[in-house]
């Protein structure tokens, strides 16, 4: 660094500063209002301050270089100091004391006896813990007094939150009441003394969330919690101590994690200088499985499958409610255990430990051991290790109930639950599990390979070959075998469709033109065709091919086969006889035809579609050109995706990708897709926030509306205005109304504009937006919405494309395709 620059550095904070920052606080010094203590390396900043809407003063620490007052700690957050200035002083006797100046009353206060009190002094260190120290030396870390000890809301790097079993100091954090006022809310988290220790966060006296016990490398409920190069983090756990931290790799990064009560969450965020705001990048509860007990005893919470089940040998104790959703009551065994009863143990895997309240730990005892000794106690419920490093060690065994269990798509642990013997025979969920696992993994690792696994001559026809069959056994057609699609004869398809003759012209889809079709026998089809005369749509006739082959969902549209024959390519798909929902939604007419249970079932399915594209394990997949027209229905109008010519997969791990080829359709693309190229699964949210809205208005996205504001904005404004319901199709207020209706509306609408956040990171996961629209429970107040990105040149027509199959109305082509001409 240039030397006359760091001089500057140096010298302009001491020109500008008179005297009102502090290094230390000597016996009989004092802080004034007005005054602040400085942190080493200027991180931190100790004074008075008033929170934004209050006029009530409080001691507290800061960020000092964060424009925005970031408090990290207040010191006397339920004795606010009101109308007159406050003094910190440290006394003769060695406390630091807060007073209200007026009245000379101690407002707050340390509680410590000094050796030293003469030499005693008060500092903030660069980790923002501001500490009272015994004796001269600045180097000592024997504090007499800490602030890290008495954690307001937030956990910063360095500190812990826990127990100090030898002085009965237990760190926890307690949320603030509201962002203006820092009193203390019932919103606490800390850690729980049990034999298994876990996080637990409380509201009032109904436990919230549990992180699950320490399993010695993380938290059983955080399995994607991994070491990494940005933090470290540990737990401990002794005689003298319990407690978790964690720290940074580069100090130089701000980093916290606040417990919120605008939100009921713990958030972590980090400070992003070039961006001058905070970046929230994880936050718990995650989801709606991270709800306490959200399924009820011995039941269990699984994102994937969207809800609650019970465990295997277990059933709803009330059949009805469970039907209706209410899962509180969760399950009972399918045949009660006596004591003395054969008995044996199943083996369930990804799962979050449940509560540990009564849970008993040995920590040398190995797992042979462990299963004894569950087996020899009528009350013990299931075992498994403690601590799962290396091969697994140690024993934690469950007493009575089994609560607030959930699965992980990915890592989780292994739990033994004690079962009849009688209800163990064979163990065939398991077994099906592991045959499911296997296969996908060899679809994951070769599925590329089969590029041209389309079109194998074995077949000629795909009718009957899938039936209702379960998501189990659906999966496991993913094998090698069902790659290869069932080829169709070009003869054939020729005779079906009338020579491609105009009159079984549906429209155009992605890349090319699609027919009806009738074959020999009488089933319909609808005939994607290539056009044959360029290269072009190639790559996204192959993309659909290799993607759709390997999906199987009641929401997606169903491949029956190819045709690759005599120059043409063709995809043969079931046919969908009411066409697609823009030529419902968008039709004078046909609009009434769809009344608000149908359009609610729509959403509901189209998120179904969009969360198993999300979620297929190993092959995420997404979509990124969701519109209506790409949603068909059948003949009883269930909605099924269609058109996969612009989908993505990714690998399990990666949810973001960048693509300098933006393609979809403006009008649902998201913000930061349509200007950065940047898509993830975040992107298709936003999508279906903007369909959710057609949906329910009746009207296009690009639609202009009063004070030229787009339907997001039109949307935005009425709900912000408090009438919300007035986005409705105005020909749905004539069906039936319930007030059930309105709240689903309702509900709908405010679904949507969590979707439709300029953020990705602050939209929905789509397995939370299924669970938001499939439940009633509260849903975080949604900010204001992203703008939608714009760049047509006029207003789009408001046209009824009725009549197209797989198609795209002109107005909405598909960006690619617009670009390629
Ligand atoms: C703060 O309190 C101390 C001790 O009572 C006193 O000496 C000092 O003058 C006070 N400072 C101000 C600014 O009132
Ligand atoms: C500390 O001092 C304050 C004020 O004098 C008092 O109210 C509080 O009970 C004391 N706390 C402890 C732990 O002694
Ligand atoms: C708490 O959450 C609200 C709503 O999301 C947000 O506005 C606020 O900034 C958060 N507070 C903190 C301290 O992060
Ligand atoms: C844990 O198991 C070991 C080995 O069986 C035993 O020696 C020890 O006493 C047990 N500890 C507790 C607390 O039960
Ligand atoms: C079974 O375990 C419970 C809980 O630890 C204990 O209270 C009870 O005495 C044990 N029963 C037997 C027979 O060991």
């Amino acid at each position: 660094m240039d030397h006359s620059f760091l001089v500057l550095v140096l010298l302009v904070p001491c020109l500008l500063c008179f005297s009102s920052a502090l290094e230390t606080i000597g016996p009989t010094q004092s802080l004034s209002d007005g005054e602040t203590l400085v942190s080493q390396a200027e991180v931190f900043e100790l004074g008075f301050f008033s929170p934004a809407g209050s006029a009530n003063r409080f001691l507290g620490i800061w960020y000092k270089k964060i424009p925005d007052r970031t408090v990290v700690w207040v010191a006397n957050r339920d004795n606010p100091i009101n109308g007159s200035p406050g003094n910190l002083t440290l006394t003769a006797s060695g406390n630091l004391v807060l007073l209200s100046y007026s009245s000379d009353t101690i407002v707050w206060s340390t509680n410590t006896t000094s050796s030293k009190p003469m030499s005693s002094s008060v500092r903030l260190l660069a980790t923002g813990n501001l500490v009272l120290q015994d004796g001269s030396d600045p180097n000592s870390e024997v504090y007499l007094w800490q602030s890290f000890d008495y954690p307001t809301d937030t956990f910063l790097p360095d500190m812990k939150i826990g127990w100090d079993l030898k002085r009965g100091l237990n760190r926890h954090l307690v949320a603030w009441k509201s962002p203006s006022d820092p009193s203390s809310s019932d919103f606490t988290w800390g850690l729980e003394l049990h034999s298994y220790p876990e996080a637990v966060a409380w509201k009032g006296n109904h436990k919230y969330f549990r992180s699950g016990p320490w399993n010695g490398i993380r938290y059983s409920g955080a399995p994607e919690q991994k070491p990494n190069n940005l933090f470290w983090f540990k737990f401990v756990s002794n005689e003298e101590e319990v407690y978790y931290t964690y720290g940074l790799q580069d100090k130089s990064v701000l980093t916290r994690n606040v417990l919120n009560r605008s939100n009921d969450a713990w958030e972590r965020s980090a400070w992003s200088d070039p961006t001058q705001e905070w970046k929230y990048y994880s936050s718990v509860p995650k989801d709606k499985c991270d709800n306490y007990n959200f399924c009820g005893p011995h039941g269990y919470c699984d994102m994937a499958n969207l809800g609650c089940q019970c465990l295997e040998g277990f059933s709803p104790k009330s059949p009805d409610k469970w039907a209706a959703m209410d899962w509180t009551q969760g399950c009972k065994r399918d045949k009660p255990l006596q004591c003395g009863d054969k008995v044996g143990f199943k083996k369930f895997t990804n799962m979050k430990l449940p509560d540990t309240t009564s849970t008993w730990v040995n920590a040398s005892l190995d797992i042979k051991a462990c299963h004894e000794k569950c087996l020899g106690n009528c009350s013990c419920t299931a075992y498994t290790h403690s601590d799962i490093r290396a091969s697994g060690s140690g024993c934690a065994l469950w007493f009575g109930d089994l609560l607030d269990i959930r699965t992980f798509s990915d890592g989780g642990q292994d739990l033994h639950i004690r079962m009849a013997a009688s209800e163990l025979g064979g163990d065939n969920g398991n077994r099906l599990k592991i045959a499911v696992a296997a296969v996908v993994g060899i679809v994951g690792a070769l599925g590329m390979v089969f590029t041209i696994y389309c079109c194998h001559r074995s077949r000629t026809k795909s009718k009957g070959e899938t039936g209702e069959k379960g998501e189990k056994e659906q999966k496991n057609e993913h094998s090698g075998e069902d790659m290869e699609l069932p080829a169709f004869d070009l003869a054939m398809i020729i005779n079906a469709t009338g020579n491609f003759s105009a009159n079984n012209k549906l429209g155009e889809g992605g890349f090319g033109p699609v027919y009806k079709g009738t074959l020999a026998d009488g089933q319909e089809i609808a005939v994607k065709r290539l056009s044959s005369s360029s290269g072009q749509g190639l790559k996204e006739f192959k993309n659909e091919v290799i993607l759709i082959a390997k999906l199987q969902h009641r929401n997606l549209v169903k491949l029956l086969g190819c045709c690759i024959e005599g120059g043409e390519k063709m995809l043969v798909y079931e046919y969908m006889p009411n066409k697609s929902l823009d030529a419902f939604i968008f039709d004078d007419k046909r609009s009434y035809l769809l009344d608000w249970p149908t359009r609610f079932s729509i959403i509901c399915g189209v998120a179904r579609g969009i969360l198993y594209l999300h979620q297929d394990s190993r092959l995420r997949i997404i979509h990124r050109d969701l519109k209506a027209s790409n949603v068909l229905l059948d003949k009883e109008m269930k909605p099924k995706i269609s058109d996969f010519g612009m989908a993505k997969t990714f690998g399990g791990d990666q949810s973001e990708g960048n693509t300098n080829r933006v393609v979809g359709t403006y009008g649902y693309m998201a913000p930061e897709y349509a200007t950065d190229g940047l898509f993830s699964v975040k992107s298709d949210v936003f999508s279906f926030g903007i369909l959710l809205l057609e949906i329910i208005s009746g009207k296009r996205s690009r639609g202009i509306f009063r004070s030229n504001q787009n339907l997001i904005g039109h949307a935005w404004r009425l709900y912000s205005e408090g009438r919300p319901l007035e986005l409705m199709d105005p020909c749905l207020e004539d069906t039936a109304d319930s007030s059930c209706k309105f709240s689903e509306v309702m509900r709908c609408i405010h679904v949507s504009f969590l979707c439709l956040q300029q953020r990705p990171e602050d939209r929905p996961s789509m397995a939370s937006v299924a669970v938001m629209l499939g439940s009633d429970g509260p849903l975080p107040p949604p900010k204001q919405p992203g703008f939608l990105i714009d760049c047509s040149d006029g207003p789009s027509e408001a046209d009824s494309s009725s009549g197209k199959l797989l198609s795209h109305s002109i107005n909405e082509i598909t960006i690619s395709l617009v670009q390629a001409r």
